[in-house]
């Protein structure tokens, strides 16, 4: 089905709205301290729950009635029928001529006969694999499966890249805790042999189990890693004597046990000789950056267990849920996404910091990278036309104290507008008291103060009162209305982790539409994967693909030529 021209924002009435808006809100001076202090429902009234999430708006540079006309524009880009098209399977990723369907990867087994797209049942289809994704997973679990010699998997070494490595290796640091069968996991993405070398230093081979993750099953990095890691299992396993490196019988059964993959290409799995029966497929309606919930997540419920990977689950459609059907006026989902457009498009940020408050989530902002920026990070509209405003800011973060000692300096009292979110959980898994002092209570009286400060400030006369000589008084003043979001949730259960990552995914789609843009697409990553197959040979050997290349890769090239030792 066609979908229809995107909608320009900034022809709308509301985009208009919110420049004048913006405007006047400058000439009347921004003043958290000022509009806390006028309006007492400030914060009731810019407070959210989504799911188990309880979200703070109230430290944005917004008022009330600015959630006003980020309504009116989600309405006048028509965001209602994209949440449809999306849910029901339109081929909203047109440039790819595909269905985006991540959200039917958490559906509810009732829903199976609900969306049929393309003539596939693809709850049906989920369901299924996801019950043989947890038949294997019990049996890794039990150790009804075994390697070659017949011992118990006790690591999992997931190989894969991009969407194939960053949401599994995130949600494998952020649930920890939960894992309970004695199984830990490592991850391999980079081509770099250092990853690899490092990675598998220390396993027993007749213990691991490779899961070799790819939506193509033809991406470079993974695929070398895989043939690497597959010698160093035969190799290794060999070394031990568990199997007779003549024997092609016992090399092949080795590769069986100690071998599943994950991928859309079951045929390409074949070829590289894992058997399709240990094969966990998915389908292209599923984006690498969407697909954590799917099979690429093999690796989760082999480590946690298939209860927790459900309960994973049930956090996404959770949010779903909430997200196509709460009044955009109290969907914090579609609001945040509007926020982000608001501080990009009129403020001008150019950055957006995502500080969490828990070190079980340090990788979360390296996976939101992915999520938010190979999606929005476009300057054509879905149509092929030029984008008519600025798109895609620039993610990033690191857990909130140890950021606080590196770069909040920046963000505190620097030039430019960093709108950040902070994350945090009331409870956690290791409470600890130092003398009487409760730890996680400690950490998180920086979680409170740090956005405090950063929208409250310190004028001259607060820190002159502290009796600062007045030559440095200028350097410590805070200006305050620096943005935050606060997102508090109960604990980092499965649960909540799948939450969070809905919420982000739709964010990044709120903004996508806003902006007009096929947020499913990735072609910005392509020329350099070719170039890359055209330079390679020119590096050591190839003097005439040497002699076709510009100036500089040939000077560099010649300096690795001059210099190498290996
Ligand atoms: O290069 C970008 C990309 O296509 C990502 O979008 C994707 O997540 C990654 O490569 C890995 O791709 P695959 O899962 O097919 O190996």
């Amino acid at each position: 089905m066609a979908i229809n021209p995107p909608i320009d924002a900034t022809q709308t009435p509301a985009w208009v709205a919110l420049q004048k808006h913006y405007d006047e809100l400058q000439a009347e001076g921004i003043s958290l301290k000022k509009w806390f202090a006028e309006d007492s429902d400030r914060v009731k009234n810019l407070s959210f729950d989504a799911g188990d999430l309880h979200f703070d708006l109230s430290k944005n540079l917004i008022k009330p009635e600015t959630l006003q006309l980020f309504v009116h524009l989600a309405r006048e880009v028509k965001l209602d029928e994209r949440i449809k098209a999306m849910y029901t399977g339109v081929h909203i990723n047109n440039t790819e001529d595909r269905a985006v369907l991540h959200t039917a990867l958490r559906r509810p087994v009732e829903d199976e006969g609900k969306y049929i797209v393309d003539g596939q049942d693809t709850v049906k289809d989920v369901r299924e694999v996801l019950d043989k994704i947890y038949a294997f997973a019990d049996e890794v679990r039990s150790g009804k499966w075994t390697g070659v010699t017949g011992r118990k998997i006790e690591t999992v070494v997931n190989i894969g890249i991009g969407g194939s490595d960053l949401g599994p290796v995130m949600a494998y640091e952020a649930l920890k805790p939960y894992a309970d069968a004695g199984i830990s996991a490592r991850y391999i993405s980079n081509i770099d042999p250092n990853d690899l070398a490092e990675k598998t230093k220390g396993l027993d081979p007749e213990t691991t189990l490779f899961i070799i993750v790819s939506k193509t099953f033809t991406t470079l990095e993974t695929l070398t890693n895989a043939r690497e890691a597959r010698t160093w299992l035969l190799e290794e396993l060999a070394a031990n004597g568990a199997i007779d490196s003549n024997d092609d019988a016992q090399k092949a059964e080795a590769i069986k046990k100690h071998f599943v993959a994950v991928s859309t290409n079951l045929e390409k799995v074949a070829e590289f000789g894992i058997d399709p029966n240990n094969a966990f497929g998915f389908w292209n309606w599923v984006g690498g950056r969407y697909s954590v919930d799917s099979a690429v997540g093999t690796s989760l419920a082999v480590v946690f267990g298939p209860a927790r990977f459900e309960e994973f689950l049930h956090g996404f459609h959770e949010i779903d849920e909430y997200f196509a059907n709460t009044p955009f006026e109290k969907n914090v989902v579609v609001l945040l996404g509007m926020l982000n457009v608001w501080y990009r498009n009129f403020f001008k940020a150019a950055s957006h910091a995502v500080l969490p408050y828990d070190q079980y989530l340090h990788r979360f902002p390296a996976y939101l990278q992915q999520l938010t920026m190979e999606s929005n990070g476009k300057s054509v509209r879905w149509d092929g036309t030029p984008v008519t405003t600025e798109t895609g800011e620039i993610f990033w973060g690191e857990p909130g104290t140890n950021g606080q000692h590196a770069f909040y300096q920046l963000i505190h009292q620097g030039t430019q507008l960093i709108p950040a979110d902070f994350i945090a959980f009331v409870n956690t898994p290791n409470p600890t008291k130092d003398g009487d002092q409760d730890v996680h209570e400690l950490f998180l009286g920086n979680y409170f103060a740090q956005t405090k400060a950063l929208a409250f400030g310190k004028t001259a006369e607060e820190v002159r009162a502290e009796g600062t000589p007045e030559e440095i008084v200028p350097a410590r003043v805070f200006t305050g209305n620096r943005p935050t979001t606060s997102i508090f949730g109960v604990a980092l259960t499965p649960f909540a982790l799948g939450e969070l990552i809905a919420l982000y995914e739709h964010i990044t789609f709120v903004e996508g539409t806003v902006w007009g843009l096929d947020s499913y697409d990735q072609w910005g990553v392509e020329l350099g994967k070719q170039l890359a197959k055209q330079i390679t040979p020119a590096i050591s050997k190839d003097d005439e693909a040497l002699a076709a290349q510009d100036a500089s890769t040939q000077s560099l090239i010649k300096f690795y030529r001059e210099n190498r030792e290996f």
